[in-house]
């Protein structure tokens, strides 16, 4: 996706940063910039740095940044040409659209045109006499109809082509109804109907488009739910089943669960906010999405072996985040004599809604649900297992970082471990120190060796020559500086960069000068992924003077060219090389863009 250059200059002209932040963020103008509690991750004092004249943010704590695009891109949860859109209304700018992003975009309002219709097909199918069989599965899993008419759940009939009858004479195409995934294809090329005889569940999301179908089949048979594949309008990793009802809640927090008929029955009992993930793991892409909505989440897996695993990963993805996370575990239910898992479709069926009330608001916290899970794996009645019960369990709490809740916690664990709070207490200030000082020897070893703290974060980015990445760091600070620095000819070929990345934009930079383009940053966010520019918007916003730039960027040069060498194990003149190679790249037009 590109937009022209000129558009995007006169974007960035009307859409500055401080500005644009200004409306999230409270900023305070200090020293010719500005700072602000960081949108991104929780923080009381403000980290988060905006400078006007680079038109650019940084966070110090959570090391995010970039440009003013980057920065809606975040916070709304938005692509790139999707930010760059948000911006253009915002600027009352309209959008120069090339006609293959055109044609994109209207095959995409095709296909759910499309979905839409056949929600509606189903949706009415299930009124009719063929929807007997689902109408009674939907009174065995007493599901009322208004709750159903919520959800604009359906019926798929019985059949190979009803559905493909019924699109095609509304005028949808095979190849449509194939990247839609309604249809699909047999070895022989016919096309047949995927969901036959089952309970439709329409996926809508937040703006309530019909993104895709889940579905049960009536009986005991397999497979029990089928889903839209991916298609051009759906990638399951971006939506949660039942957020598009969710979103309008006026409960504080939204419950996680796994199945599409455990979001239908708490709605029904009055739980507006729950959500699933659809039996796959939550995602990052998800947890931005349930940020536009609320800080709080309650996780509500199965009470099984796999749904404690689940949960396990969802805290993982929601360590740091900015949610409070809570974890709803419900029982196991006895029958005859034995105790089966819940899930809470389960649950409100037989503890009924009130039960599921009190569950919700005593629900642990990550740090409870953690401890049970270490106390689990203990049989406490023997002696041998409560010294290492006790030696695992401190571990975890010496790493909690408030001090009341280390206390709060080290009682409740030594109350289960038959032992005095002051022993654990012990225990818990002996692992505490060992990682104190653990992190102090890994802090020590940075301070010593202050390279590593200039390697970017991502790992996938760091540097292989830490002199010569420093010195191409400096030519990229430089050139962004002052313009009138960019000498004549390119003094460096990309490949000479020790970083692909520092390279990369070093050809990038280079390419906008020469075709006068705007040299700065945000000509970058198109290109660079997230990660990517906010490493260079790090690199960036270190000091770096304009006052003998020249001087200072031979310098830097010099010492590029000879670590280059270096690794090619170079007796050859790196001069000539240089500019041999750079007239072969400028004879065949090979650069990037
Ligand atoms: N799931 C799926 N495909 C399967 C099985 C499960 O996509 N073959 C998803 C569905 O979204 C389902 C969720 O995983 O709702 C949880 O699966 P499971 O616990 O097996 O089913 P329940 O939600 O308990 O389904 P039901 O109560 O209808 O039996
Ligand atoms: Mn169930």
């Amino acid at each position: 996706m590109a937009f022209p250059q000129q558009f995007m200059d006169e974007l960035m002209a009307r859409s500055d940063i401080v500005d644009v932040v200004g409306t999230y963020v409270p900023l305070v103008s200090k020293g010719g910039s500005y700072w602000g509690c960081c949108p991104f991750h929780s923080e009381k004092t403000p980290s988060f740095h905006v400078l006007q004249d680079k038109q650019i943010y940084y966070c110090f704590g959570c090391k995010k940044g970039g440009g003013v695009v980057n920065f809606v891109m975040e916070e709304e949860n938005l692509s790139f040409p999707e930010a760059v859109r948000f911006l253009a209304k915002r600027a009352g700018m309209e959008v120069p659209e090339d006609e293959t992003d055109r044609e994109a975009g209207r095959y995409r309002q095709r296909l759910l045109d499309l979905n839409r219709e056949a929600a509606r097909f189903y949706y009415q199918t299930l009124q009719q006499p063929e929807g007997q069989g689902v109408r009674d599965y939907l009174e065995r899993r007493k599901i009322s109809r208004p709750t159903a008419v919520k959800f604009g759940m359906g019926a798929s009939p019985d059949s190979w082509d009803a559905l493909l009858l019924a699109m095609t004479k509304k005028g949808y195409s095979k190849r449509e109804l194939l990247d839609a995934g309604l249809v699909v294809q047999n070895k022989n090329g016919r096309l047949y109907d995927k969901f036959r005889n089952r309970l439709m569940l329409p996926v809508i999301d937040t703006r309530g488009d019909v993104v895709a179908f889940g579905s049960r089949v009536l009986d005991r048979s397999e497979p029990k739910y089928m889903n839209s594949s991916e298609t051009p309008v759906y990638s399951k990793r971006r939506v949660l089943y039942g957020l598009n009802l969710a979103k309008k809640t006026k409960r504080p927090n939204i419950i996680l669960c796994e199945g599409n008929l455990d979001i239908v029955t708490l709605h029904q009992a009055g739980f507006d906010n729950a959500v699933a993930s659809m039996g796959t793991a939550l995602t990052v892409e998800q947890t931005r999405l349930l940020s536009r909505f609320t800080k709080e989440l309650v996780l509500c897996y199965d009470n099984d072996n796999a749904g404690k695993i689940a949960t396990e990963r969802a805290l993982q993805i929601l360590n740091n985040s900015e949610f409070s996370v809570k974890v709803l575990q419900l029982p196991r239910r006895l029958v005859d004599g034995e105790y089966v898992k819940q899930d809470a479709d389960d649950f409100i069926k037989f503890q009924g809604p009130d039960a599921f009330e009190r569950l919700l608001s005593g629900s642990e916290n990550g740090v409870e649900f953690r401890m049970a899970q270490v106390a689990a794996k203990y049989d406490l009645s023997d002696d041998e297992a409560r010294i290492a019960y006790c030696a695992e369990v401190s571990e975890l709490l010496s790493s909690l970082p408030g001090a009341v809740e280390r206390e709060v916690y080290t009682v409740r664990a030594a109350e289960l471990a038959r032992i005095t709070p002051e022993a654990m207490k012990l225990e818990v200030q002996r692992s505490f120190k060992r990682r104190s000082a653990r992190e102090r020897r890994a802090e020590l070893r940075r301070d010593l060796n202050p390279a590593a703290s200039l390697q970017p974060k991502e790992r996938a980015l760091r540097y292989e020559n830490l002199r010569s990445a420093r010195a191409e760091e400096g030519v990229l600070r430089l050139l962004l500086l002052d313009e009138g620095l960019f000498p004549p000819q390119a003094p460096l070929r990309e490949d000479e960069f020790s970083s692909p990345l520092l390279g990369k934009v070093f050809s990038l930079l280079w390419q906008a000068h020469s075709q006068g383009r705007s040299v700065s940053l945000n000509a970058l966010t198109g290109v660079l992924t997230p990660e990517e520019m906010s490493h260079i918007t790090s690199v960036c916003q270190q000091p770096e003077s304009a006052r003998n730039g020249a001087r200072a960027l031979a310098d830097y040069i010099n010492i590029i060219r000879r670590e280059a060498e270096k690794r090619a194990g170079g007796d050859i003149d790196p001069l000539l090389a240089a500019t041999e190679k750079y007239k072969d790249k400028k004879g065949t037009g090979g650069k990037q863009s």
